[in-house]
């Protein structure tokens, strides 16, 4: 089936086209490109298909989501963000948090990915626990990814990929620290090797 996005005015396409050039100059100057990457995913992973709760409607900008355990130091990326929001105040959070992981993966030589923007802003944070565990092997990651996301296999391996960028850092909790492949900041398929 075709997939429908939403149609946008030619001024909010502009703004995401402007939008974009500052996001790339932030991101390459704050050093932050992992931390939006999460802030992307985070966002868009507490998406429940069969309420249609949750998803990347901008609610990250919410105390009450950011104090979740696992979004800890994504305030910092939020922030960052707020300044870009102020002089594209047409552009939602929503596409803003979404924008920032795409051009995260581009500024690291990764794919470019489609960006559809459109998404509206939502006022109802997602309950915290929907994002996929660690620790709990493959079945948990179908009930998470596929039962509660609506998404499939090919999915999970291709967001696994994510995993090029950044580091770990909950010595406390994993008993480890430190990045997941050895060219933590270039978009390469590290990870899968
Ligand atoms: C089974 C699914 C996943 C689990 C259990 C998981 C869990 C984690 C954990 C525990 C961290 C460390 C956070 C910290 O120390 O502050 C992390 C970091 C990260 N995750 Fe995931 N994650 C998953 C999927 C993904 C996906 C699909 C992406 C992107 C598409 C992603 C992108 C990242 C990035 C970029 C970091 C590094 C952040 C940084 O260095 O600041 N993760 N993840």
């Amino acid at each position: 089936m075709k997939k429908k996005y939403p149609c946008v005015s030619k001024e909010y396409e502009t703004a995401v086209d402007r939008a974009r050039m500052k996001l790339r100059a932030l991101i390459t100057n704050k050093r932050c490109l992992c931390r939006m990457l999460l802030l992307a995913w985070h966002s868009a992973a507490t998406y429940d298909v069969h309420t249609e709760t949750g998803g990347p409607f901008g609610t990250m900008r919410f105390q009450a989501e950011l104090s979740h355990a696992a979004n800890t130091g994504l305030e910092i990326v939020v922030d960052l963000l707020e300044p870009i929001k102020q002089l594209f105040p047409i552009i939602s959070y929503a596409d803003l948090y979404q924008l920032a992981g795409v051009v995260a993966v581009e500024v690291v030589g990764g794919p470019l990915v489609p960006f559809h923007p459109g998404r509206k802003d939502k006022q109802e944070t997602p309950v915290e626990g929907r994002l996929p565990d660690a620790d709990k092997g493959g079945d948990h990651l179908r009930d998470v990814y596929v039962k509660n996301m609506g998404l499939d296999d090919v999915d999970i391996v291709a967001l696994s990929g994510g995993y090029t960028l950044g580091e770990l850092r909950r010595k406390q909790k994993f008993g480890v620290d430190g990045p997941w492949t050895t060219t933590s900041i270039v978009f390469d398929n590290g990870y899968f090797k």
